[in-house]
């Protein structure tokens, strides 16, 4: 029996979001430029998808680039928006087989122009799949994403199409990046780093977090398995008592 068959198929998440961290520290191990850990990486974005498409996970969003992440060497940025660039073109074969549609949140005006151009040509292929969507966060952060939904909001109460007595928790959710989309059931994070950094912070406000001490390398559809697994075995109160859910059963 594998990992995958002790899964609960009615009980899986509508989405998955993935902090894929620890490239660097792999590639370190290995005596070699942090940019091979990133190249490394790919496997284990294309084992996750794949692996969450096959269950029929509606969403996966993946961390791949940061507003803070701007600020690391700029050979390193470089390596990363090029590897952004092959990857894209590389994977749309994979992504149309799965049936993937791609979308990315994030402030995708910064990013050089070459990835721009395959990211949307990529979005416009897979417009059509109706399967996983599998959403990639670049240059997003979550208080740039915030932000710019509150100006957003403020302008809309200006032109009178908004008014403030409307606003509640549903209404601000639709000026997010990630409007159209469920709130994360399920957030990872791998590298045994226990830590958020400005990931999607208003949509996990009752996610469940899940800390993976493998590297993003090495992670495999099993250790993505493993998390699900993990995830199945919560009770997910949402502040109720836990006499209240059995109950509700
Ligand atoms: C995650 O790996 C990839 C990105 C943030 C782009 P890191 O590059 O952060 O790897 P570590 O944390 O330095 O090991
Ligand atoms: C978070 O990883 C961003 C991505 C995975 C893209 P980082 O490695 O940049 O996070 P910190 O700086 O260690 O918190
Ligand atoms: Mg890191």
């Amino acid at each position: 029996m594998s990992v995958k068959d002790l899964l609960i198929p009615d009980r899986l998440p509508r989405h998955v979001a993935v902090i894929m961290d620890g490239n660097g520290r792999w590639a370190k191990q290995r005596g070699t430029a942090r940019v091979f850990g990133h190249k490394n990486g790919v496997k284990a974005v294309r084992e996750v998808t794949e692996a969450a498409a096959e269950l029929g996970i509606e969403f996966l969003t993946l961390y791949a680039f940061s507003t803070e992440n701007w600020n690391r060497p700029k050979n390193e940025v470089d390596a990363l928006m090029s590897l952004l660039v092959s990857t894209i073109a590389s994977e749309a074969k994979t992504l149309m087989k799965n049936n993937v549609q791609l979308k990315t949140i994030g402030c995708r005006e910064s990013l050089p122009l070459k990835v721009q151009e395959k990211l949307t040509s990529c979005m416009e292929k897979t417009a059509g799949n109706t399967g996983l969507t599998l959403v990639l966060a670049l240059s997003y952060s979550s208080r740039w994403e915030i932000t710019k939904g509150v100006q957003k909001i403020a302008e809309d109460v200006k032109k009178g199409l908004l008014n403030v007595s409307d606003i509640d928790g549903q209404v601000f959710s639709r000026y997010l990046e990630t409007c159209n989309m469920p709130d994360p059931e399920l957030l990872i994070r791998t590298s045994g780093e226990f830590r958020i950094s400005n990931f999607l912070l208003w949509q996990i406000a009752y996610s469940e977090l899940y800390f993976s001490s493998i590297l993003w390398p090495d992670f495999r559809k099993e250790h993505f398995y493993e998390a699900l697994i993990d995830f199945q075995k919560r009770e997910r109160r949402f502040g109720k008592t836990s006499d209240q859910l059995i109950l509700k059963k």
